[in-house]
């Protein structure tokens, strides 16, 4: 059984600076980084290890520095010897205290799992000021020994189970073009890249590792609207089957902060038309609790309420399947009434590291026929946003909801066998090719419920939009 990163570098402590310290390639990066950054700059460092010689570095050239790590006996050693706030944490679940000139998260990406390494590749981007600089020190699948390892297609990665340090420890690879792809899909331009080898300095491991380091400076404004570039149009109209639908949204699950992140943004409304359904999914029965709220199920041309009905419209993935955007947002935008200081159009949809949509893209939907499958959800929240402002909703907020999708099945086979029949039946009901879906999705869903037992994670990016003047 392969340790943990915890438990791993709780145990390695200094051994580990020991070993892994002394890197001229690793130093030069991070001076070149240091010497781009603004004077005083926040700077955070992910899984920072024993603060050596990273944060120190940082700190000596008299910036701010913040470090977390997810061992105790890590961010114990960086504090006694770097001046900084440090603090256990893991960067999966960890928001910084402010935004950062520069983030660096140096070799601390290779326990935690594909869908997790995009997922943070978009939240490093979240964190940053508008040019910030992210610098990631990763190993490129090339380097596996011997090129062992399990490929796996939906995440363009390799997941590999190695000995090091003389631990047994899973470890994640991408090629050195999926990393590329991964920042420039996260809005980052590349501004540096170092490839070297570094034999370790414990006398116990000495083998020569190859190391990648990255810098990119991020590009665009939302981060979560990715993945970047965007296509240049959308689709057109997708389609969906609703009854497969209701039963995929009969699994979803919502932890009680992020429900609270929801219910916070309905606080003073009285009046709500839930087009979707993802009210009542997300927030179950409170969601009425002393207001009146209406649920269409789908969307409509013509909306059946006269102007001015509701003071907040929620509109829940539901923009992939409306025959025209700028119809449906007016048409939103008709029923709420202005004349209310809380009037707001919420939008939610999927996130650019979203596992379903993931998993129809890549696995469904080049097999299929008819159907688009999801839409590039970035570029539908990108051109409502525009629309938005164009008729008067132009203060705009984005923030991303964790949800998932839990099933109680009592075995793992169990689990998988349910996703293989539920998922392709929402958006490939009667395809010729339905069957050979279902068969190459077993196994990525199979490696996902690995990753995360139980449930599939659906993260979401929640766009509110307000009136200009509000
Ligand atoms: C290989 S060490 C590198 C330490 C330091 N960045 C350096 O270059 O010296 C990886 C560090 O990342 C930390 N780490 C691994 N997974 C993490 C997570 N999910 N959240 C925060 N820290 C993590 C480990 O505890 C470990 O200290």
């Amino acid at each position: 059984m392969e340790v943990d990163a915890e438990t791993l570098f709780n145990a390695l402590g200094e051994r580990y600076e020991d070993a892994y310290a002394d890197s001229p390639g690793l130093l030069e990066v991070t001076e070149y980084v240091v010497s781009k950054l603004p004077r005083s700059s926040h700077v955070l460092d992910v899984g920072c290890g024993t603060g050596k010689p990273v944060a120190a570095a940082i700190a000596s050239a008299g910036h701010t520095v913040y470090g977390i790590d997810v061992a105790e006996n890590m961010v114990r050693i960086a504090a006694s010897q770097v001046p900084g706030t440090f603090l256990k944490a893991d960067m999966r679940t960890y928001t910084p205290p402010v935004k950062m000139d520069a983030v660096f998260a140096i070799y601390s990406l290779y326990q935690i799992r594909p869908s997790d390494v995009h997922k943070m590749m978009y939240r490093f981007a979240e964190w940053l000021k508008g040019d910030g600089i992210l610098v990631l020190g990763v190993s490129p699948s090339s380097a596996l020994v011997g090129g062992k390892g399990v490929h796996d297609p939906v995440w363009d990665c390799t997941r590999s189970k190695v000995t090091w340090m003389e631990r047994p420890v899973f470890e994640l690879y991408f090629s050195q073009t999926a990393w590329l792809n991964l920042f420039r899909e996260a809005g980052f331009a590349i501004e540096l890249e170092k490839m070297f080898d570094y034999i370790s300095k414990d006398p116990k491991h000495t083998r020569s590792e190859t190391h990648y380091l990255i810098v990119g400076r991020k590009s665009v404004s939302h981060p979560l609207l990715g993945p970047y570039p965007l296509p240049e149009c959308l689709p057109g109209k997708s389609m969906r089957n609703e009854s497969a639908w209701r039963r995929l949204q009969g699994h979803l699950f919502l932890k009680d902060d992020e429900r609270m992140k929801l219910s916070s943004m309905l606080e003073g409304h009285q009046r709500i038309l839930d087009i979707g359904q993802g009210l009542k999914d997300f927030l179950g029965k409170a969601s009425a609790r002393n207001k009146s709220v209406e649920t269409l199920p789908t969307p409509f041309n013509n909306l059946p309420y006269p102007d001015a009905q509701f003071d907040a419209v929620i509109v829940t993935m539901i923009l992939d399947y409306v025959d025209d955007l700028r119809d449906f947002l007016l048409e939103a935008v008709r029923v709420i009434d202005k004349s209310s200081s809380n009037a707001r159009i919420i939008l939610i949809q999927g996130a650019p590291y979203n596992e379903v949509q993931k998993l129809m893209n890549t696995v469904c939907t080049p097999l299929s026929c008819k159907n688009t499958g999801t839409a590039h959800q970035g570029l539908l929240l990108h051109s409502a946003m525009k629309i938005l402002a164009e008729i008067g909703f132009g203060g705009t907020s984005l923030r991303p909801l964790s949800t998932s999708y839990s099933f109680d099945e009592n075995s793992s086979s169990n689990r998988s066998n349910a996703l293989v029949e539920m998922l392709p039946n929402v958006w490939f009901p009667g395809e010729k090719k339905h069957e050979q879906m279902k068969r190459e999705l077993a196994f990525p869903i199979e490696k996902l419920l690995h990753d995360h037992p139980g449930f599939l994670q659906n993260e979401l990016v929640i766009l509110e939009a307000v009136l200009d003047d509000h």
